[in-house]
């Protein structure tokens, strides 16, 4: 994975990355319940970007954490994280730690739980789940928010937008992570809940989108590539859908959880 790359993508995307993506309530909803009975948490959210989830978090959670870290390696990300969350009074609660999940500044056993949103298909899973074991605790867990390959095929982009699926193959399949998670002591699956979500757009907005790299997917592409690609599409839209201004489609995602026992 080439790391330069990618931190270079989210240090330009960092001032745009808050008001371009759709935040879903329901993934932190179903993980406030999951940890109803859990007192007294200390987490972590790792490759945090602009800290739109942390804080998420920090609202569902906050009768039970004193402090949730945004963990990211773009110093970017994280100045945005400030200026949107963390630098008011309510935002105290969050704190912004610029590290690598691959060598997470917490002690061994300390944390109750780490999330991860739509972040794992930008981390090596195994490293990313062997760090996560050493510093959780004993029955301490991982929430993993992503989208699976075989979702991203079935969205949008995965439908309309040329290469699109051909491109993006860093991302996994439920299995793949529950593999991964398997071959490190102690970890394993505990439980998967998908999620979908009607969505609509105008083809102008999604054409932006794509233009300006706002996935990190079209960074993938050729400069030639993403024109010709890009015209397809629309083309594509134009034959799929009566109104141009109101495409309509769905996405889904899903929230996979891991206990360390
Ligand atoms: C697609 S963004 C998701 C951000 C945020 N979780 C959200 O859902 O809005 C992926 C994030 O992972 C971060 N990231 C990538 N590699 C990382 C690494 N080695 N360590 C920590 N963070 C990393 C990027 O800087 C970026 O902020």
């Amino acid at each position: 994975m080439n790391t330069h790359y990618h931190s270079e993508h989210f240090r330009k995307i960092a001032p745009h990355y808050q008001s371009l993506r759709t935040t879903d309530a329901e993934p932190v909803e179903y993980i406030a319940h999951h940890l109803k009975s859990v007192a007294d948490i200390h987490a972590a959210d790792v490759g945090c970007g602009t800290g739109r989830y942390t804080s998420l978090l920090m609202q569902y959670l906050q009768d039970k954490t004193p402090i949730i870290h945004g963990i990211d390696y773009s110093i970017e990300m994280l100045k945005q994280m400030h200026t949107h969350f963390s630098g008011n009074g309510r935002g105290k609660a969050l704190r912004e730690v610029n590290a690598s999940y691959m060598k997470l500044p917490f002690k061994s056993e300390s944390l109750d739980c780490l999330f991860t949103f739509n972040a794992i298909h930008h981390f090596m899973p195994e490293i990313f789940f062997s760090e996560s074991a050493r510093v959780l605790k004993n029955g301490g867990y991982i929430f993993i928010y992503t989208r699976l390959r075989s979702q991203n095929s079935r969205n949008i982009w995965g439908r309309y937008f040329p290469l699109f699926n051909e491109k993006e193959t860093r991302l996994h399949e439920s299995g793949d992570l529950e593999r991964y998670a398997s071959k490190v002591p102690g970890l394993h699956w505990a439980q998967s809940q998908p999620f979908t979500f009607p969505r609509s757009s105008s083809a102008n907005s999604l054409l932006r989108l794509a233009k300006y790299h706002h996935y990190s997917t079209f960074t993938l592409y050729t400069p030639d590539e993403l024109d010709g690609a890009m015209q397809e599409f629309s083309e594509n839209l134009g034959l799929s859908f009566v109104d141009q201004d109101n495409i309509q489609w769905i996405d889904e995602n899903i929230l996979l959880v891991f206990q360390k026992e």
